[in-house]
């Protein structure tokens, strides 16, 4: 089967992409016979965007979300390939469960991988799943405070048993560095707390102390780490200051780059999501970040659930909210205001990631590269309104804002999987 997409914006340049199967064939200026052909008029082409970091849920939780919809959900926002939080019900800390989840997967209209739960109860487990040197598995998955009943660790010798194994296999640490202790002593402080009171209690010295530790134990072993949604512009500073001492590479959500606190006041919880939203101040600090080279990826944390459990009183209702159909449309919006370049954006949304967890062939529009590709019309206005998502989760902290750059075809491993209905 052969496809060509003419006329496609990659580069600057107009192009015809030749796709043989699910492969990048030719790039170029000439037009081959083929199948079928598509008329891009000059739209610009992306690699499919990798996301690094979702919940999908399914399992006992496929109430929140399932591989079908959250497949719909995840092409209509141009991502091709994600990879699964070890968070659920079952959590995925062992072959058994990991099993479990690979049969639920088959469902996905996406490529995907996992990550795997590294906690104080399952290193033997992890390391049986490790030896069986499982192709779809990505990254080590630790937690240093809880987050939606998620088990944590907090003692330093058990991280550097599970660093010393991320090394010897070879595979990164994906963390979540709040560090619960410091959690629990800033909740003491507050009576009656409210959806507002989230970024004092899940206190950024929470995050910045977490962070802090990591990396100084990274430094020890030399392993890989990969600091998941960082929030706060002094761990960009940390971060940006010890890239060269060790192994460490860091994402941001969406949300930390674009909201803050203030929107809580009118979001509520439908804006709580750990760690908090922060400020304004740490919004411009994590832009600053991305253009800086600090930051390497964009990862959207997509976190659905129940709109009824989000109604609830604050200290009831779950953390996180769902955002991976409208990632790439609010960046697209940000290239479109010049706040960083489409070449950035690209290695934020896919290059990056491909690197750092070594994906082969994937991450990139080039000959006898995989044909993960999204098309997006860079003038194309939109609003969100969270009735129409895809997710199940239909809700959103963003509902109401309008931007321009919105995805319009996303082929996965060479097949047209979403087009845009005009
Ligand atoms: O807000 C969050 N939600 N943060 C996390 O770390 C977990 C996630 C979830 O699973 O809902
Ligand atoms: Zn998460």
């Amino acid at each position: 089967m052969k496809i060509l997409l003419k006329n496609c914006k990659l580069n600057n340049e107009t192009l015809n992409i030749l796709i043989k199967d699910n492969i990048f064939d030719y790039i170029g200026k000439n037009v081959p016979d083929v199948d079928t052909e598509y008329d891009l008029k000059n739209l610009t082409v992306i690699p499919g965007v990798i996301d690094p970091h979702v919940h999908v849920r399914d399992l006992k939780q496929s109430k929140k979300e399932d591989w079908t919809s959250f497949s719909e959900a995840a092409l209509k926002g141009g991502v091709t390939t994600v990879f699964d939080m070890p968070n659920t019900r079952p959590p995925t800390v062992n072959l058994q469960y990991l099993n479990l989840k690979r049969e639920k997967a088959k469902a996905a209209k996406i490529n995907y991988k996992f990550n795997i739960a590294a906690t104080s109860q399952n290193i033997p487990e992890l390391i049986e799943i490790l030896d069986t040197k499982p192709e779809d598995v990505v990254a080590l998955k630790l937690f240093l405070a809880g987050s939606n009943s998620n088990e944590f660790v907090d003692d330093k010798e058990i991280i550097k048993i599970i660093f010393e194994i991320s090394l010897k296999y070879n595979l990164p640490v994906i963390i979540h560095t709040e560090l619960q202790q410091c959690v629990d002593e800033y909740s003491l402080k507050v009576k009656n707390p409210t959806a507002a009171d989230h970024n004092f209690i899940r206190n950024r010295e929470c995050s910045v102390k977490g962070t802090e530790l990591v990396i100084s134990l990274a430094e020890e072993i030399g392993n890989k780490i990969y600091l998941a949604h960082i929030s706060t512009a002094e761990e960009i500073d940390i971060i940006k200051e010890n890239k060269n001492k060790c192994r460490v590479f860091c994402e941001v959500t969406p949300h930390h780059l674009l909201l803050n606190e203030e929107i809580l006041a009118k979001a509520g919880n439908f804006g709580k999501v750990n760690p908090p939203l922060r400020t304004k101040n740490d919004n411009k600090r994590i832009m600053q970040g991305i253009n800086d080279g600090t930051v390497d990826t964009i990862g959207t944390d997509h976190a659905p659930h129940l709109l009824s459990e989000k109604l609830k009183d604050y200290s009831e209702a779950p953390s996180g909210f769902p955002s991976i159909e409208i990632s790439l449309p609010l960046l697209l919006n940000e290239l479109n205001k010049g706040n960083f370049t489409l070449k950035k954006l690209t290695e934020l949304t896919s290059g990056k990631s491909a690197e750092i967890f070594n994906l082969k062939n994937r991450g990139k529009i080039a000959e006898g590269y995989f044909a993960d590709l999204t098309v997006a019309d860079l003038n194309k206005t939109w609003k969100i309104e969270a009735e129409n998502f895809k997710t199940k989760a239909k809700y959103s902290p963003y509902e109401g804002m309008k931007g321009k750059g919105d995805v319009v075809m996303t082929f996965v491993n060479g097949k047209l999987k979403y087009q845009k209905k005009f």
